[in-house]
């Protein structure tokens, strides 16, 4: 009899991880709160960039359903949650989802059931907080009764070489016992299992992972703003840099920092770090050099616009991708809007291009979207590359351009600044 898995939470994160069991023949159920998402799977359509719609009718084909049965729940022999763990607005985390998904599942846990977290969080979660809300509803002991792991997500939408199966998966377990039993359970999906001490290592790595980006990637855009007053191309710095073949890795600065995990995942640890009584310095000034790039493109426009004797009151503005990385249409904390922000609040007339969004919203108003890109290149007073889709830098004839502000180092040419 094949193994039966339930992914709690089906995102970016629990869809992925639903296809790759499905491929290694296992019978997967998707639980989800959201009747949409749970219709529209259902349906045979995906609202994940990784996969398309036949990706969700093969995994249909397959035996995979989506429900909000708790029913489910109790026949599973592994549980996966992935739920969201987003901010509060006084950015503290919100452990909502976690906490609402693991009663759900200690109010119809069996024993001898693996139940793992995959969801990004700060190290102690799942020991304190999904252990105790699984005991005391369901009445079994974690490591007697039933195993608990931690399992980071490592998933990079649009990677088109790395997937879930050929990235190293994490585990750490609540006991040795935990992490056998999740090794063997992620034997079955992935290449390669890397066991950890335990649960709180297992969450410390992702964190590690994703504040060594933040970090580096807030030391680029730092630089970026000096070497730009030093007439330094930071760009051609960093390709001559990185052919150091030990020692180095190259990062990149660009318009801000986006997406689920960059802006939002430092924040867990510096949390955890604060209970201390201290503050996780290069984490908060990560998030002070990077949280400020929206504005330093702004005035780099209007600095671009006055050489040219243009105010950015009036002037049309016609920004380039605005989903938070390339090739994706995923707009959680992309940079674009508040560099639109910016810029209208100056008074200029933005519109945006994207082929991977229907529409591009700020502060509740509609940007113009344009259809017909070349005419929008003739007529933008400047034209500002935020996002370097695969299609925008195939198709934007960027030599008729009045201006361009690069926040990519993509571009050469004589109408081309590089931020
Ligand atoms: N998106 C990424 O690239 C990425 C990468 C690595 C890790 N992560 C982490 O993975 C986790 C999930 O992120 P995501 O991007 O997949 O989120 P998402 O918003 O795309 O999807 C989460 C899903 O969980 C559902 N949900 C919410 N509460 C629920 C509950 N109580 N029970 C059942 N379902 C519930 C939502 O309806 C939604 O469908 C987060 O902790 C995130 O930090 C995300």
């Amino acid at each position: 009899m094949s193994m039966e898995l339930v992914v709690v939470g089906l995102g970016y994160v629990g869809l992925p991880l639903a296809q790759e069991a499905t491929r290694s023949g296992l019978l997967v159920t998707g639980f989800d709160v959201s009747p949409a998402t749970i219709e529209s799977l259902n349906s045979g359509h995906s609202h994940v960039d990784d996969l398309g719609d036949v990706d969700i009718s093969k995994m249909i084909a397959a035996g995979f359903k989506a429900t909000s049965e708790t029913a489910t729940l109790s026949t599973a022999d592994v549980i996966v949650i992935c739920v969201p763990t987003p901010l509060r607005e006084d950015t503290t985390p919100d452990l909502s989802a976690i906490k609402a998904a693991a009663r759900t599942i200690g109010r119809s846990l069996a024993a001898g059931t693996l139940v793992v977290l995959e969801s990004t969080t700060y190290p102690g979660t799942t020991d304190d907080i999904v252990r105790p809300i699984l005991e005391t509803e369901s009445g079994l002991t974690a490591g007697d009764d039933f195993s608990l792991a931690y399992s980071p997500e490592r998933i990079d939408p649009g990677n088109p070489k790395f997937g879930l199966r050929n990235t190293p998966k994490i585990v750490g377990g609540f006991s040795e016992q935990c992490t056998e039993h999740a090794i063997d359970f992620y034997s079955r999906l992935v290449d390669t299992v890397v066991p950890t001490v335990g649960t709180r290592e297992a969450e410390m790595a992702k964190l590690l992972e994703n504040t060594y980006r933040h970090v580096n990637i807030a030391l680029m855009n730092e630089m970026a703003v000096f070497s730009h007053e030093l007439g330094i191309d930071l760009w051609a710095a960093i390709e001559a840099a990185k052919t150091k073949p030990f020692g180095f890795q190259a990062f990149y600065p660009g318009p801000g920092v986006g997406g689920h995990c960059i802006p939002i995942d430092p924040s867990y640890l510096s949390y955890a770090v604060r209970s201390l009584g201290y503050q996780f310095r290069f984490v908060e000034l990560a998030q002070e050099v990077s949280g400020r790039m929206p504005t330093y493109v702004a005035v780099r426009a209007q600095a671009l616009l006055n050489d040219a004797r243009k105010p950015v009151n009036g002037s049309s503005i016609l920004l380039l991708g605005v989903t938070y990385k390339a090739n994706i249409s995923d707009e959680r904390e992309t940079p674009a809007r508040p560099v639109a922000r910016r810029l209208l609040d100056m008074g200029a007339e933005v519109s945006f291009y994207d082929s991977h969004v229907d529409g591009f919203e700020v502060d509740g108003s509609e940007l113009q979207q344009v259809n017909d890109l070349d005419a929008a290149i003739d007529e933008a007073d400047l034209v500002v590359l935020v996002q370097p889709h695969d299609d925008i830098m195939r198709s934007t004839p960027f030599d008729r351009a009045a201006m361009i502000l690069d926040t990519r180092g993509k571009l050469e040419g004589p109408n081309v600044e590089r931020l």
